[in-house]
C-alpha cells in the first residue's frame, strides 16, 4: 500500500491523540497474568496491537473488543505458553509475553521478535533479568524458552537502559517470590504506565519513572479496569508536522510533561509552543532555525522522534547535526529524503543536514514506522506529488494516519494499485 499526496498546504487545526502503543503492548501482556477479567481503555487501533491481541487470543484467552478502543481480556482459559504464529515474529513486543507467561506459569516459549529494522536489537538484557530471577533461558530453533521451578526476586543491573528489558523483568518479577531490584532501569512514560497498570492488578512496584525500580512479588494478580496514557510519539509527530509544513496544530488528549523534550527542541527551532492542561499547540510562522539533536533515553530526546525532527531540520535555514545514540541503523530514510531534495550527509550515527528552501515531490519507500511517518510529512511539505510506498509500516503505530492528516488540511490518499496511484495523482493535480 502507498500514500499519494500533494504537498504545500500548511497543516492547521486540532488532532486528538490516541493511547500509547508502546505502553499498550506491555499492558496487554500484563492483562494475561490474572485469571480475572481485565478491561483496557484508550487502546490504539493499530496493527502492532491487533497482532498482539491475536496472539493472546490464540494462546486460549478470551479477547473481546467492546468498542474500537476498549478491550476485555480473560486469560483463565489459556492453554498454551508457546507463541509462534507467523504474525508475532513481525512485532517486537511479542517478547513481553515471555515475562508475562514466565511470571504467571513459570514457563514461556515465544518466537524471537522481529519488528522495525532499525539496527540489531538484542534481548540479552531481558534474558539476563529472567536469569537473575532464577529462570533458565535457552534460545533455539528461533524460539526463546524460559523456565523456572522457583521464580524468586533478584538484583538486576541493566548494562544498557532498555525499555523492553525493564518492562519484561517487571512483568515476571511481579509474581516472583520476594523482592526484585532493577537498577539502571528505563524511565519512559510507558514504563510507568505498565507499572501503574500492574499495581492496579495488585502488584507491588515502586520507583517506576526513576532508575531504580523495586518490586515485591505477589502470589496472585487480580482483574482491573485501566486506561492507557496518550501516545507521546504520535503527539510529537503531529507537533513536528506543524514545524515541517509551517502550520498551526493543537494536539489534544496529551500529557504535556511527556512532550517537554520535543516542545523545547521545537521552540529552539523557532516554533511557538503553548502548553495547556491536556493539549499542546505548535505554531510555525517562519522558516526553522538549525539546531543540534541527540537522541537519549527519557527524559532525553526520543529516538522515535529522530526522523520527524530531522525532516523539519532539512528545511531549516542552516546546518544541523543529528546524533542517533540508541539504534545504529536509524538513518536509512535519509537516502529517500535526499530524493525529495534534502541535503544530508550521514557518517555512522551522525547526520549533518544542510537545510534547503524546499522539497520537491518524489517516489520514496518507508523503511520503518517512524521514518515512514516522517517521509509522509516531507511529502506534505514538498512541491507537487509524492508517493510513499510500504505504508504498512506506518499502520503499525499510527491510527488513521491519513484521515487525521486530511482533517488538518493535507491532500493525501491511500492507494493499493498503480491504477489508484495514477487516479489520485490526476485528481490531486487537477
Ligand atoms: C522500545 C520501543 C521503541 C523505542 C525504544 C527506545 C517498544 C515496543 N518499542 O524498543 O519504539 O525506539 O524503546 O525508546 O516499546 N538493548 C540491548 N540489549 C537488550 C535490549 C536492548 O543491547 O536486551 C539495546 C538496544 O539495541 C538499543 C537500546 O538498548 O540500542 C535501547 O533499546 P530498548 O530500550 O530495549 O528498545 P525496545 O524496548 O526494543
Amino acid at each position: 500500500m502507498r500514500y499519494v499526496m500533494k504537498g504545500g498546504n500548511p497543516l492547521v487545526g486540532e488532532v486528538v491523540i490516541g493511547g500509547a502503543k508502546n505502553a499498550a503492548l506491555g499492558i496487554l501482556a500484563a492483562a494475561i497474568m490474572t485469571d480475572e477479567t481485565v478491561v483496557i481503555e484508550n487502546l490504539p487501533d493499530v496493527r502492532d496491537i491487533n497482532v498482539l491481541l491475536e496472539a493472546i487470543r490464540e494462546s486460549g484467552a478470551v479477547v473481546e473488543r467492546l468498542d474500537r478502543h476498549t478491550v476485555k481480556i480473560n486469560a483463565q482459559s489459556i492453554g498454551s505458553i508457546t507463541v509462534n504464529n507467523e504474525f508475532i515474529k513481525r512485532i517486537r513486543a511479542s517478547y513481553y509475553l515471555l515475562g508475562a507467561f514466565l511470571g504467571k506459569y513459570r514457563r514461556a516459549s515465544v518466537a524471537l521478535p522481529g519488528g522495525c529494522n532499525i539496527g540489531s536489537r538484542p534481548i540479552d538484557q531481558h534474558l539476563k533479568g529472567f536469569r537473575a530471577l532464577g529462570a533458565t533461558t535457552v534460545v533455539e530453533y528461533g524460539m526463546v524458552n524460559a523456565e523456572a521451578n522457583r521464580l524468586r526476586g533478584g538484583h538486576v543491573y541493566l548494562d544498557v537502559v532498555s525499555v523492553g528489558a525493564t518492562i519484561n523483568i517487571m512483568l515476571a518479577a511481579s509474581m516472583a517470590e520476594g523482592n526484585t531490584i532493577i537498577e539502571n532501569a528505563a524511565k519512559e512514560p510507558h514504563v510507568v504506565d505498565v507499572a501503574n497498570m500492574l499495581n492496579s492488578m495488585g502488584a507491588n512496584i515502586k520507583g517506576a519513572g526513576t532508575d531504580v525500580i523495586r518490586i515485591s512479588g505477589v502470589r496472585k494478580l487480580h482483574g482491573t479496569e485501566y486506561s492507557i496514557i496518550p501516545d507521546q510519539i504520535e503527539a510529537g509527530t503531529y507537533m513536528a508536522a506543524a514545524a515541517i509544513t509551517k502550520g498551526d496544530i493543537t494536539v489534544r488528549n496529551v500529557i504535556p510533561k511527556h512532550l517537554e523534550a520535543i516542545s523545547s527542541k521545537l521552540m529552539e527551532m523557532g516554533c511557538e509552543v503553548s502548553e495547556f492542561d491536556d493539549a499542546v499547540r505548535v505554531v510555525a510562522k517562519h522558516r526553522m532555525q538549525p539546531t543540534k539533536v541527540k537522541t537519549l533515553p527519557y527524559p532525553g530526546f526520543p529516538t522515535d522522534m529522530q526522523p520527524q525532527i530531522a525532516v523539519a531540520l532539512a528545511l531549516a535555514e542552516g546546518t544541523s547535526i543529528v546524533t542517533e545514540s540508541i539504534f545504529e541503523n536509524r538513518f536509512k530514510y535519509m537516502d529517500e529524503l535526499a530524493r525529495m531534495g534534502a541535503n544530508v550527509k550521514v557518517e555512522g550515527n551522525i547526520a549533518v543536514i544542510d537545510g534547503v528552501k524546499r522539497f520537491t515531490g518524489a517516489e520514496v519507500a518507508a523503511p520503518d514506522l517512524r521514518a515512514g511517518a516522517a517521509l509522509v510529512m516531507a511529502g506534505l511539505a514538498a512541491e507537487g506529488c509524492s508517493v510513499v510506498e510500504d505504508v504498512e509500516y506506518i499502520m503499525r503505530g499510527y491510527e488513521d494516519f491519513e484521515g487525521k492528516l486530511r482533517e488538518l488540511g493535507a491532500e493525501i490518499n491511500l492507494a493499493s494499485t498503480d491504477k489508484d496511484v495514477q487516479k489520485y495523482k490526476l485528481s490531486l493535480i487537477g
